[in-house]
């Protein structure tokens, strides 16, 4: 008779011992899950005070456990004497990554996200899911036979599922935090490299860089707010939902966005809505700046000095300003 072996002892010993041929099918029943769901809840860019977009923003907590546990399986496969409780880490591992699987599903579904990037990012992500549960599989059966041709394939699985889920992981970091995000503090990328000079362009260093960091978040491919994209300059101009144009060169009167920003702060209207960081003065006057010399995407600091000379601007390079 075959001896128990360690991880079916500790199993016993919590109570549990799963069965094969149940573990497949409910494997195959959750794959088929979250292969479906995302058609019955596509990421569509709807919003609304929708219960379900509430369950969803769970999904920025329970995230965490899979982003935790994945990477510990790795680690007690290494050391031998923790390789018994492996199974059971590789289980909790599988149920919170599809626990957040399906959050997330409902919250790019109800929460206004649409866009390429969310796509990837839920894709990456499921399959990441899946593959683990057929790891979940594999693992078992090779405990149970000691099959040395299942071990090489589960590796083969093991990697190919961490090697998912840090992609999507790293998709999903640049939804939250913007495209870029990871190394753009690294002074050898080109934007912190280079300090603003008269040379600069205008939109690049002074304007871009305050629309990302107060508007994005809501504004750009993975939500649009209001139908209203900015980080694409071309519909940046444009406008939303609304029907004004986002900015219409030379003319703050027209320009959606400067009408928002100059709003008083407790109107509805106001952007960025109640609860987000507003714009300084310095930062309205830059952008007012910006528009009534026509909103060039191209023209640089000092052509723009020339034509509509600006005190906000020119301080700038006085080296005795003080910062903000
Ligand atoms: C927390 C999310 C959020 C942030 C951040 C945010 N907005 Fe909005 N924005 C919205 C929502 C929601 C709407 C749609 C409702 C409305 O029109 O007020 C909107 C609508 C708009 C519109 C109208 C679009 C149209 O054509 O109808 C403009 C313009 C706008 N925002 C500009 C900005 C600017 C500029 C910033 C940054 C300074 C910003 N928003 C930051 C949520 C946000």
């Amino acid at each position: 008779m075959r001896t128990e072996n360690n991880t079916e002892k500790a199993l016993r010993v919590v109570g549990v011992q799963p069965s094969i041929p149940l573990t497949i099918v409910a494997g195959v029943i959750l794959s088929l899950i979250l292969l479906f769901l995302p058609f019955f809840f596509p990421p569509s860019g709807q919003t609304g005070p929708n219960p379900l977009a509430g369950i969803g923003r769970f999904h920025l907590l329970i995230l965490h456990f899979p982003a935790a546990l994945f990477p510990l399986i790795l680690l007690f496969e290494i050391f031998k004497r923790l390789r018994p409780v492996v199974l059971p880490i590789i289980g909790t591992a599988v149920l919170s990554a599809f626990a957040a699987s399906v959050l997330g599903v409902l919250l790019a579904a109800n929460d206004g996200f649409s866009g390429e990037l969310v796509v990837k990012h839920m894709w990456s992500c499921i399959s990441a899911t899946i593959l683990s549960i057929f790891l979940f599989i594999l693992k078992m059966l090779q405990q149970r036979t000691d099959n040395s041709a299942l071990s090489g394939a589960y590796f083969i699985l093991l990697f190919s599922t961490l090697g998912l889920l840090a992609f999507g992981s790293h998709q999903g970091a640049s939804l939250v935090h913007g495209e870029g995000f990871l190394t753009e503090k690294f002074s050898l990328t080109k934007e912190s490299a280079d300090p603003i000079t008269e040379n600069s362009l205008v939109y690049d260093k002074l304007i871009q860089p305050i629309l990302r960091d107060h508007c994005y978040h809501c504004h750009s491919v993975a939500k649009a707010k209001g139908g209203y994209r900015m980080d694409d300059f071309s519909l940046l101009l444009e406008g939303g939902d609304g029907g004004m144009p986002g900015i219409e060169p030379g003319n703050l009167e027209d320009s959606e966005v400067y009408y928002r920003i100059t709003l008083a702060p407790d109107k509805k209207a106001f952007m960025p809505p109640a609860g987000h960081l507003p714009l300084t003065d310095h930062q309205i006057a830059l952008i007012r700046w910006w528009i009534e010399s026509g909103a060039s995407m191209e023209a640089s600091i000092s052509t723009l000095l020339e034509s509509h000379p600006a005190t906000e601007v020119q301080a700038l390079f006085d080296p005795d300003r003080p910062s903000n």
